[in-house]
């Protein structure tokens, strides 16, 4: 690791002010603190986030649970700014989940129209900072206008290679591998495949985005320690953190904190190591 960890752990940036959520974002590069910098294979390529505790920030401060979503916006600007600036590859974020239909109708509307706002106003920065604009989830009951501005956002940035912004909306990792077994059998149905021959390779080449890489970190703000069916399948290995930060007062620094965290870990696969000295191999000639 280049950069040492922090000796002081950072103040939690829980009660900082909302700022308006619109605000422009300071770029890649452009903020006060420098950003960790990494030996190759050090940082994670892939993170995956869930942007949990946007509806508890706001009640704590008697606002709406829709205020708290609004207040993501800024939240997710920056810690993509810093995601680039620290060398990650992809960033999934996990926007709307295929069990979130179960929230109140005024809460999804809100959640559907905003996250079409979101869209269109920050993929023109998105576009200027090199991120491509990826959408993975589900078709079937998620808006049109939602899937719309998703495909206008990936068509404007595709050329695009600094860094591949997965958003994860009408997404359940249940659901992405019901999908990929319903074609695996269409495909075997058909003859096209041969049904011996069906193995991890097979369904990975049928996920929502077969050359996405496994997760290497995966992060949820808020204090919940669970995955609420995130990229099951990704997250196999995936080293994992659960912040304490609500969502809306997550940032930058506080991604530099957690990558700086990975760093330090040792991650196996399922390998294992002799670590005991073995008699008589001393090194003192005996
Ligand atoms: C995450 O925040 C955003 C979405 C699930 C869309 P929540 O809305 O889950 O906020 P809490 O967890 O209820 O505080
Ligand atoms: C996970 O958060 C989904 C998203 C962040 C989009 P939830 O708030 O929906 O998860 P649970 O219900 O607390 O497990
Ligand atoms: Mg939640």
């Amino acid at each position: 690791m280049m950069t040492p960890a922090p000796s002081q752990p950072r103040p939690t940036p829980m009660d900082r002010a909302p700022r308006d959520p619109a605000a422009p974002v300071a770029g890649p590069g452009q903020w006060s603190a420098p950003a960790p910098r990494f030996a190759p294979g050090e940082a994670p390529a892939h993170v995956a986030l869930i942007m949990d505790g946007n509806g508890r920030w706001a009640n704590q401060r008697g606002l709406a649970r829709t205020e708290g979503h609004r207040a993501g916006e800024y939240a997710l600007m920056d810690t993509i700014a810093g995601a680039i600036d620290a060398g990650v590859r992809h960033l999934s974020v996990y926007t709307f989940s295929t069990e979130n239909w179960r929230r109140s109708p005024a809460e999804v509307r809100f959640i559907m129209g905003y996250a079409t706002d979101v869209l269109a106003r920050r993929t023109a920065q998105l576009d200027e900072w090199g991120v491509h604009v990826r959408w993975s989830g589900r078709r079937p009951r998620l808006w049109k206008s939602v899937i719309g501005a998703l495909e206008r956002a990936e068509e404007r940035t595709r050329g695009n290679s600094v860094l591949d912004l997965v958003m994860c909306v009408n997404y359940g990792g249940r659901a992405e591998l019901a999908d990929a077994a319903r074609s695996i059998a269409a495909e075997a149905a058909a003859g096209r495949l041969d049904p011996a021959r069906v193995g991890e390779r097979t369904v990975a080449r049928h996920l929502y985005l077969p050359d996405l890489p496994d997760v290497d970190l995966m992060i949820r703000t808020s204090g919940e320690q669970r995955i609420s069916n995130y990229l099951l399948w990704q997250m196999a290995y995936a080293e994992m953190m659960f912040s304490p930060v609500p969502w809306p007062a997550f940032d930058r620094e506080a991604l530099w904190d957690c990558l700086l965290e990975y760093a330090g870990r040792e991650r196996r696969f399922g390998g294992a190591e002799e670590l005991v000295a073995r008699p008589g191999a001393g090194g003192d000639g005996s």
